[in-house]
């Protein structure tokens, strides 16, 4: 196969492919060329592609087999290739839909596949790229809430007396709020943590936190995802978790509903209930956020609190969070080559379909084909 890999345009830092994933495919047969500068912001420079056996300089869109790249190729990227080339990226469907770019990849013959995708089963485990950049957001989070608290996290005894450990609130124990937890607790915090899932309350003891437990049903949607909550669920969830904001010195959000926006767990009334010197880190920021007020890329006060809303945080940690989203893509690539290591997919495969937004000139994603055909009805309605 010949793969490109792209600069990625505007403020993204990291890179979809790096040499040591181009390394793997090279030696596996493929060809690789990367665009000038695609690692720089990584910290990946281009002589250490060469290196790998990459060809580094300009990608060669119109003769790739497969282009791939963290965030959905820009309109001339998109323009360059030929029909049936394969592109793996973030891609967002559901709410966060850009109608107008799918249609482009359609219109132009293009086959491609959303990251975010691909199903959350066990063989898909080594490419779930939504995992692997969650576990760097979730460790961040609790890098950036030590960093803004002017105290300890651990319980410090010293002969003059005893300084109380940082008392931390994580809501939401998916993949981030799991690694958040162990993180906080890693750094000495006492940490409690509330879930809406009913599994959820035994992973949050085995990484040694406390597991809130509020009266109210679990809510378990389809593959281990959490389900939306009804407003009067919301409201009771938010009453009952008051007096555990109150007491906390560092809360963490991390909740999240596939393709919806993000349920809002913390009003800024509640915000208002924590001590001086509280943080917040609310990693839902750029989806619509957990925490009232919360804006993505700032730090804002709301009472006592500075509440820090989260922006790209993955690529807050360019390096790791590049190595791990390299090493998913190189595993969808190898599923998707036949024995020759040609471009070979098998679209009776779960994961190839489910993954697939565009092939041949059609939208094969069910949900984003019904939102464009809803809103074209729309448009001939009105
Ligand atoms: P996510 O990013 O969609 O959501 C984060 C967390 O927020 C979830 O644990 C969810 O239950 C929770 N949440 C949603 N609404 C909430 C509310 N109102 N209050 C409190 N918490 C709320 O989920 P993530 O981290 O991607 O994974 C969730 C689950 O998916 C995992 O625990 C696991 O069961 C499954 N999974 C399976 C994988 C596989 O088999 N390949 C890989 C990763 C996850």
């Amino acid at each position: 196969m010949k793969i490109a890999v792209v600069l990625e345009a505007g403020r993204e830092t990291r890179v979809a492919l790096v040499p040591e994933a181009v390394a793997k495919l090279v030696k596996a047969g493929h060809e690789v060329t990367v665009e000038s500068g695609a690692g720089e912001r990584s910290d990946f420079a281009d002589d250490v592609y060469t290196e790998a056996g990459a060809t580094v300089g300009d990608p060669g869109l119109g003769s790739a087999d497969v282009v791939v790249s963290v965030n959905p190729l820009d309109g001339s990227h998109v323009g360059s290739l030929r029909r049936g080339t394969a592109t793996f990226s973030f891609l967002p469907t559901g709410e966060s839909l850009d109608q107008g770019h799918v249609e482009s990849l359609r219109d132009a013959g293009i086959t491609s596949f959303a990251l975010e995708l691909v199903p959350r089963i066990s063989r898909a485990q080594s490419m779930d790229a939504l995992s692997s950049q969650a576990l760097v957001a979730g460790y961040r989070a609790v890098v950036v809430a030590s960093g803004l608290m002017r105290r300890f996290f651990p319980q410090n005894m010293t002969a003059a007396g005893t300084v109380q450990p940082a008392q931390v609130v994580v809501l939401g124990a998916g993949v981030a709020g799991l690694q958040a937890i162990a993180t906080a607790k890693r750094l000495g915090a006492v940490v409690k943590a509330y879930d809406v899932r009913a599994a959820a309350a035994e992973e949050i003891r085995s990484m040694g936190a406390k597991a809130i437990e509020l009266d109210l049903e679990t809510l378990e949607g389809s593959g281990g995802y959490a389900r939306e909550m009804t407003e009067d669920r919301a409201e009771r969830q938010r009453e009952l978790l008051t007096p555990f904001i109150e007491d906390a010195d560092v809360l963490i959000t991390t909740a999240a509903v596939p393709g919806r926006k993000a349920p809002m767990l913390v009003t800024r009334a509640m915000v208002e209930t924590m001590k001086p010197g509280s943080v917040v880190v609310d990693l839902a920021a750029e989806t619509g956020g957990n925490v009232e007020g919360s804006s993505p890329g700032e730090v804002v006060h709301i009472g006592h609190a500075s509440v820090w809303g989260g922006q790209n945080v993955a690529g807050q940690m360019p390096g790791p969070a590049s190595i791990l989203l390299a090493q998913n893509i190189v595993n969808l690539l190898t599923l998707a080559a036949g024995e020759d290591g040609e471009w070979a997919p098998d679209f009776d495969d779960e994961i190839i379909a489910g993954a697939c937004v565009t092939h041949d000139g059609e939208v094969r994603h069910e949900p984003t084909r019904d939102a464009i055909a809803d809103h074209g009805q729309e448009g001939a309605g009105s």
